[in-house]
C-alpha cells in the first residue's frame, strides 16, 4: 500500500471516531482480505470490454453525513455518482437520503461503471437481479480495496424492471453485506424497454419509487447495527430488525397526489424485515410486476408480501377520490409465530424491539390535493413477450435443504459459505434448464436469492405461511423467493450466456453474512 493510501485510510478512520459512534457494530472488525483475494486492477475493464459504451459513470462508495431524523445528521456510508456519458436522466441523486442515486438504464445499452472505494474497508457492488457476467456481479471474490477503483462493463440484457445495487463484501471474519448495506450502501436501478414503454403506465411524477428499510437510532441520531450481548445473538439468528421504518431513507411522509392512477414500485431494502403491503381502506392491492419486471396480467391480492431484496410493482387508481381524501399504504399485522422474535418475547428473551416482525405500521400516505381528468386504464395484458421457462417431468431437480447449525446460523445442504469452493452438486451446465427445490427445515422464513438470472416459481408445498399465504406473488419473474418455515418451493431457471461462478444465498443479510451463502458454477 502506498504511503498516500495509508494516510487516507487513517484519516477516514479518525474522522469517524471523532464524530462519536459511526455505527455501533458489534464485532467491531473492519473487513480485511476477502475470500480468494484477487486484487482489482484499475486499468482493465471487467466484463464487457469495448471502445464505445452508451453510458459511462463514476460510482463512489464513501462515508457521508446526512440528516435523517430531526436534530443531528447521521453518519452513513453511501453511493454517489457522476454521469460521464449517456442520457441526462441516467442518474438521479437522492440528496436528502443516504440512498445511492437511482440509475435508469435502457435494455440494450452498453454500460461502463468506475467504482471507487473511498471507504476504510473492502467493498463490492452487486447489481441485484441483473444478468451480467460473473466478473461484473460484485462477488466477494473480487473485492475493491480501500482507495482503489474497479471498472466494470456490461450490456443491459434484462427486460424492463426494478433492480437494485448494494454491497456484497465478505471477508475472512464473515460477511459485511448486512453492515455495509445498513450503513447506506444501496440504491435503485431501473431498466426500461420498448414493451413496457408501449403500455403507457403512469410515469414521471405519477410513478412513485419506495425503498423500505428499518433502522435503529441512538440518542444523537447515530445508526445502531446489532445490539450487544443477548440482543445481538438474537439479531444474528433472526436477522436485524430496526425499531422504526424508513421510506426512501427518511421517516414515511405524505405525498400530494391527484385523482388519477399511480404506479408504485417498492423495494424491500431491509436487512431482515418482511412487509405485508396493504391499503388502509382494505381495497385489494393490484400487483402488476415483481422482481424481474411486469407480470403477464394484473393480479388483485388482499395484501402482498415483500421479503428482503424483493420488488413489487403496484398500480392504484385514485380517480374516485375527492381532494382532501387520503389513502395509506401500510404494512399489516401478521402472525410471525416461531419465525420471529415473537415467540421469544413471551420467554423474555427478545424484549427490546419496539417494532417486532409482523407489527402494523404506515409506509406512505397519499393525500389527494388535486382533481384532474385522467383516463389511463390499466392494460389487461402487461409483460407478455417473455415466455415462461418450459419445464416437464424430465427437467432435472436439484434439492437444497435449509437447516439450522447449532449457534452458527443456517446451512444449505449442510454447508456454509466457503469462499469460491464449489461442491460437485453445485455445478450446472451452461444452456441447461433446471428446477431448484428449496426445502426449509428451520422454523424461520428464508428469502432465497440466486445471482445472475431471473426464475419462475413452479410451486410450493407444506409450510405454515397462513397469515401471509394469499400475498405471496409467485407469478412472473423473480430472483428472490420467500421459503416459509417447513415449506418446499420449486423454481425453474435457465443458465444462459455466461459461464463461471455465481452465488446463491439467503437474503436475510444476517443469515447470509453468517454463512448461509454458497458459490455455484456454470460450466461452459
Ligand atoms: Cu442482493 Cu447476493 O444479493
Ligand atoms: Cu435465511
Amino acid at each position: 500500500m502506498s504511503r498516500e493510501k495509508s494516510v487516507h485510510r487513517r484519516t477516514v478512520l479518525r474522522a469517524a471516531a471523532g464524530t462519536g459512534v459511526l455505527l455501533t457494530l458489534s464485532p467491531g472488525l473492519l473487513l480485511t482480505g476477502c475470500d480468494g483475494g484477487v486484487k482489482a486492477v484499475e486499468s482493465e475493464t471487467l466484463g464487457l470490454d469495448s471502445d464505445e459504451y452508451d453510458v459511462e459513470l463514476n460510482l463512489h462508495a464513501m462515508p457521508d453525513s446526512v440528516p435523517i431524523l430531526p436534530g443531528a445528521p447521521s453518519e452513513v456510508w453511501r453511493y454517489r455518482a457522476e454521469l460521464l456519458k449517456g442520457p441526462q436522466n441516467t442518474v438521479t441523486e437522492n440528496p436528502d437520503s443516504y440512498l445511492g442515486p437511482t440509475i435508469r438504464l435502457r435494455h440494450g445499452q452498453t454500460v461502463k461503471i468506475h467504482i471507487h472505494n473511498e471507504l476504510p474497508e473492502d467493498t463490492t457492488v452487486h447489481w441485484h437481479g441483473l444478468h451480467v457476467p460473473s466478473d461484473v456481479d460484485g462477488q466477494p471474490r473480487l473485492p475493491i480495496r480501500p482507495g482503489e477503483t474497479m471498472t466494470v462493463g456490461f450490456e443491459v440484457l434484462d427486460r424492463a424492471g426494478l433492480f437494485w445495487y448494494h454491497s456484497h463484501a465478505h471477508g475472512k471474519q464473515g460477511g459485511r453485506v448486512g453492515f455495509q448495506s445498513y450503513a447506506g450502501l444501496a440504491g435503485l436501478l431501473i431498466v426500461e424497454d420498448e414493451e413496457e414503454a408501449g403500455l403507457k403506465l403512469p410515469s414521471g411524477d405519477n410513478e412513485l419509487l419506495l425503498v423500505l428499510q428499518d433502522r435503529t437510532f441512538a440518542g444523537n441520531n447515530e445508526l445502531v447495527y446489532m445490539g450487544g450481548g443477548r440482543g445481538s445473538m438474537m439479531d444474528r439468528m433472526h436477522g436485524f430488525l430496526g425499531d422504526r421504518v424508513l421510506a426512501n431513507g427518511a421517516p414515511p411522509t405524505t405525498r400530494k397526489v391527484a385523482t388519477r392512477p399511480y404506479r408504485i414500485r417498492v423495494l424491500n431494502g431491509s436487512n431482515a424485515r418482511i412487509y405485508k403491503l396493504a391499503w388502509s381502506d382494505g381495497r385489494p392491492v393490484t400487483v402488476i410486476g415483481a422482481d424481474g419486471g411486469l407480470l403477464q396480467e394484473p393480479e388483485d391480492r388482499p395484501y402482498a408480501v415483500l421479503a428482503p431484496a424483493q420488488r413489487l410493482d403496484i398500480w392504484v387508481d385514485l380517480s374516485e377520490f375527492q381532494p382532501g381524501d387520503a389513502l395509506e399504504l401500510i404494512s399489516d399485522r401478521f402472525r410471525a409465530g416461531m419465525m420471529s422474535g415473537g415467540m421469544m418475547d413471551g420467554m423474555g428473551m427478545m424484549g427490546s424491539n419496539a417494532l417486532p416482525l409482523g407489527s402494523r405500521f404506515p409506509l406512505a400516505r397519499l393525500e389527494v390535493a388535486e382533481s384532474v381528468e385522467a383516463s389511463e386504464p390499466l392494460p389487461a395484458q402487461l409483460g407478455v413477450q417473455r415466455q415462461k421457462i418450459p419445464v416437464n417431468r424430465n427437467t432435472r431437480i436439484r434439492s437444497f435443504e435449509l437447516s439450522p447449525v447449532m449457534m452458527r446460523g443456517f446451512a444449505i445442504n449442510g454447508r456454509r459459505f466457503d469462499g469460491t469452493n464449489v461442491a460437485d452438486d453445485e455445478k450446472v451446465r451452461l444452456g441447461d434448464t433446471e428446477i431448484w427445490e428449496f426445502h426449509n427445515s428451520t422454523p424461520m422464513p428464508h428469502p432465497m436469492h440466486i445471482h445472475g438470472l431471473q426464475f419462475n416459481v413452479v410451486g410450493r408445498r407444506g409450510g405454515n405461511s397462513d397469515s401471509l399465504q394469499q400475498g405471496l406473488v409467485d407469478s412472473g419473474w423473480h430472483d428472490t423467493v420467500l421459503v416459509m418455515p417447513r415449506e418446499t418451493v420449486q423454481v425453474a431457471m435457465k443458465f444462459e450466456r455466461f459461464d463461471g461462478l455465481y452465488i446463491y444465498h439467503c437474503h436475510n443479510m444476517e443469515h447470509e453474512d453468517a454463512g448461509m451463502m454458497r458459490y455455484f458454477q456454470v460450466q461452459g
